[in-house]
């Protein structure tokens, strides 16, 4: 299976051109990568940039009609997306629940696009010993009832461990901790391509894949920044 680095823009950036550039100097300095490589733009972007793999930030469950400001899964689907990331902790703290994410993953599943699934842990569930819990909660209700498939090189399911406290602080989570959490991870769903996120940099991206058991990576604030996100992807190679 190959591994999975996942670019996710969240909302950023603030015009199509910077989007265009910061697009094309990924896309130029990862021809040739062993790597999957997926980026997710705000939904605004999808349609204006072309030549590598999208994957949207959200999804609604519903087809179509009365769904004021949402996006549905088969639009996504018609524009050429590939991927969609579902469940991130940005998402869950505005309100999203384990039961709309399951909803979520089986709509995006129904009309073809790939699943990047966020799972993690908040800061004050892991100091009160209860990570694995809340991952198993998590995996237990957002997947039910679905089904992970090998698509050759690729799984129509990939989950995200993002330790809510790692994301967007500098404080990655350690290469020990990270494969305790992925080891408990894969027992759960076997088989899974499982991606670690969380204050990814060059300078740690190679380690997760090495000695944490990670099949990919999950890069926010780093993605915006092409050159950076490029050695990402060669320290995963
Ligand atoms: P970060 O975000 O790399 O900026 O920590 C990761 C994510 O939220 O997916």
């Amino acid at each position: 299976m190959k591994n999975l680095i996942v670019a996710n823009w969240k909302m950023n950036p603030a015009s199509l051109e910077e989007a265009k550039n910061i697009f094309s100097g990924i896309k130029n300095g990862v021809e040739g990568t062993n790597n999957e490589i997926v980026i997710c733009p705000p939904f605004v972007y999808l349609a204006e940039l072309k030549g590598t793999a999208l994957g949207a930030q959200n999804i609604f469950y519903e087809e179509q009609g009365a769904f004021t400001g949402e996006v549905s899964g088969e639009m996504l689907k018609n524009l050429g997306v590939e991927y969609v990331i579902i469940g991130h902790s940005e998402r869950r703290k505005l309100g999203e629940t384990n039961e709309m994410i399951n909803k979520k993953i089986k709509k995006a599943l129904e009309v073809g696009l790939k699943v990047i699934f966020c799972i993690g842990e908040t800061a004050e569930e892991r100091e009160a010993g209860r990570k694995n819990e809340v991952l198993e909660r998590q995996i237990k209700i957002g997947l039910k009832d679905i089904k992970l498939v090998d698509l050759g090189d690729r799984q129509n399911i990939n989950i995200a461990y993002e330790p809510v406290w790692a994301i967007g602080t500098g404080n990655n989570c350690g290469v020990e901790e990270t494969k305790k959490s992925i080891d408990f991870i894969k027992n759960l769903v076997p088989n899974a391509r499982v991606l670690y996120g969380g204050s990814v940099k060059s300078e740690n991206s190679g380690d997760y894949i090495k000695n944490a058991g990670a099949n990919g990576l999950l890069v926010g604030g780093a993605s915006l920044n092409a050159e950076e996100f490029v050695k990402i992807v060669k320290s995963a190679e």
